[in-house]
């Protein structure tokens, strides 16, 4: 074969591995065409259909082979894009609409087990793969379909886990009204499913399931769709020579943030639907696109607290980072309703300097000076310190930012002091502001409440930029946590980028690298993490 042959990549693996979903995207990822084969045989089969072929007729096996054999060779199927949508063409007509029928289901069963169909289908699938770089899926596209597919991969994942999706996928569809069968939502009898047509597809005739001796085997049982794609993509660029790229697993919104502009947008769509209009109290998280885009769907914003009033009948949604008592109070108040989105680590914050001020104690927040989430901890802390307080030195509550704010720091000797973190604060610096106050005699409680999510995210930072010639961090400029992740990897590389799109980006950034570290702050949604991936993984510069 030439040099100048397409790319062809071949996914095979046990069912509900997940491999459509991985192939959709490592297709998108790459520009290449998803040959969807599953849609290739339901057109075949309504081809049959056209062709006055019944589901009654299959009684008569032998007879209904061979008219379904003779017919299949002038089916003539193609898989094209249009517009970013996937087109399927039988004899030129595009069929896409007509394909998901129960008729053509049951059909397609029929006559994808006649071997003729089998092989009029590698035939069609080969030829798409010689004229397009394809990524294509399967049970024996490694071994038979595409034997030359430069690479395969067999993706898998244990019973278990397939039976664990399968299980929460009815699961939902149930939650969204769908009519599911007990049997769906019995895990063992899924798992017991699944493991006997495991043993079915490996032991079948036709096209059995098994893992071509060049493939890559990927489970994916700990993993989740984006890094399974990435593992692909990452495995495609050793073949192309081009850089690797490792994205932070914990990139872009925790939970926390996930589950406040989830609830923004659930607002959104109920004030479209006619309910109360919707306001967040400040910017829903620090990045102007989600800000904008919620704002298109009549999600307003409050800036302060002058501007409460006149939403006597409106919604408030107090965002991730929390707010102070006073001002929850306030917003309950003024509002027709309060969602209250604060993330639940927050609010333990908000407990624990509460208690602390009601016992007498001081409080320390290390976190940064006017960082919203910082200040409310002052507010929660506040009122009960302040009515016991004794001694002229006595600090109910203040923030530390900075080792000369330790050093100064003037509460009374005497009484214990209560520290705790804003909850995306950099960790070793909040171990050093506290090993200040420790050395200088304080009684000290300590509550490290810097978030897991926070943590992690800043521990997996680093270590990539250890390992990466050119680190992106994505984030908006405000985003405090962004900043500090772009701290970190700073000192790890020294080519470490803090971007707020793709647009910040240029070829001289990524120029020579061989590894393309990404991460991105709590802010930052997928779709702009997807356009810098998509972006360095660019060849046409
Ligand atoms: Fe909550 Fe942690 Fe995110 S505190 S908002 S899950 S960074």
């Amino acid at each position: 074969m030439s040099e100048e042959r397409t790319f062809n990549i071949a996914i095979d693996g046990p069912a509900g591995a997940g491999k459509s979903t991985i192939a959709k995207k490592v297709a998108a990822a790459l520009s290449f065409i998803y040959v969807d084969t599953g849609a290739m045989y339901r057109a075949m089969a309504l081809y049959m259909i056209r062709e006055g072929l019944t589901r009654e007729d299959a009684k008569d096996s032998a007879a209904f082979r061979a008219k379904v054999a003779e017919k299949c060779r002038d089916a003539h199927i193609s898989i094209e894009y249009r517009d970013g949508e996937q087109i399927v063409l039988l004899n030129g007509e595009n069929v896409g609409g007509l394909i998901r029928t129960a008729e053509v289901s049951a059909m397609a069963s029929l006559t994808s087990a006649v071997p003729e169909v089998r092989e009029r289908m590698t035939q069609l699938q080969k030829e798409l793969a010689e004229q397009q770089n394809v990524v294509m899926d399967g049970r024996d596209i490694g071994t038979v379909v595409l034997p030359d597919a430069q690479l395969k991969i067999f993706l898998t994942a244990s019973v278990e886990v397939r039976a664990r999706r399968r299980y929460l996928e009815n699961l939902e569809r149930q939650k969204k009204g769908a009519d599911v069968a007990p049997d769906d939502l019995d895990l063992e009898k899924i798992s017991a499913d699944i493991a006997e047509r495991d043993r079915n597809d490996m032991t079948r005739a036709i096209a059995p399931l098994r893992q071509a001796e060049d493939a890559h085997l990927v489970d994916s049982s700990n993993l989740t769709v984006d890094q399974v794609a990435e593992t692909i993509l990452n495995l495609y660029a050793v073949k192309k020579n081009l850089p690797q790229v490792i994205t932070a697993k914990t990139a872009g919104f925790c939970f926390g943030v996930q589950r406040a502009v989830d609830e923004a947008y659930d607002e959104a769509r109920k004030a479209r639907e006619g309910h109360s209009a919707t306001y967040t109290f400040g910017p829903i998280i620090h990045n102007e696109i989600v800000v904008e885009d919620l704002r298109r769907k009549g999600v307003g914003v409050i800036d302060d607290e002058k501007e409460l009033q006149g939403h006597e009948k409106d919604t408030v949604v107090i965002r991730s980072h929390g707010v102070s008592r006073e001002l929850q109070t306030k917003i309950s108040a003024s509002a027709g309703r309060t969602v209250d989105a604060t993330c639940t680590f927050v609010k333990r914050i908000h407990q624990i300097v509460e208690e602390a001020g009601k016992r007498g104690e001081q409080v320390v927040i290390i976190g940064n000076h006017g960082h919203a989430e910082s200040e409310a901890h002052v507010g929660w802390a506040w009122p009960g310190a302040a009515a016991r307080s004794a001694s002229a030195h006595f600090i109910p509550a203040v923030i530390i930012e900075t080792p000369e704010e330790a050093y100064a720091y003037d509460g009374d000797p005497a009484v214990p002091v209560c520290i705790v973190a804003q909850t995306t604060f950099n960790g070793e610096r909040f171990d050093k502001l506290v090993a200040i106050l420790r050395q200088r005699g304080y009684n000290t409680k300590i509550t490290n409440t810097i978030c897991n999510a926070t943590r992690e995210r800043q521990s997996e930072a680093r270590e990539i930029a250890s390992r990466a010639d050119v680190m992106i961090v994505i984030g908006g400029k405000s985003s405090s946590n962004t900043a500090k992740l772009y701290e970190i990897c700073k000192r790890e590389c020294e080519r470490t980028f803090f971007i707020q799109t793709v647009d910040d980006l240029s070829p001289d950034c990524i120029a020579g690298a061989r590894v393309i570290g990404i991460t991105a702050g709590a802010s930052t949604p997928k779709n702009i993490i997807e356009e810098v991936q998509s972006y360095v993984r660019r060849t046409d510069f």
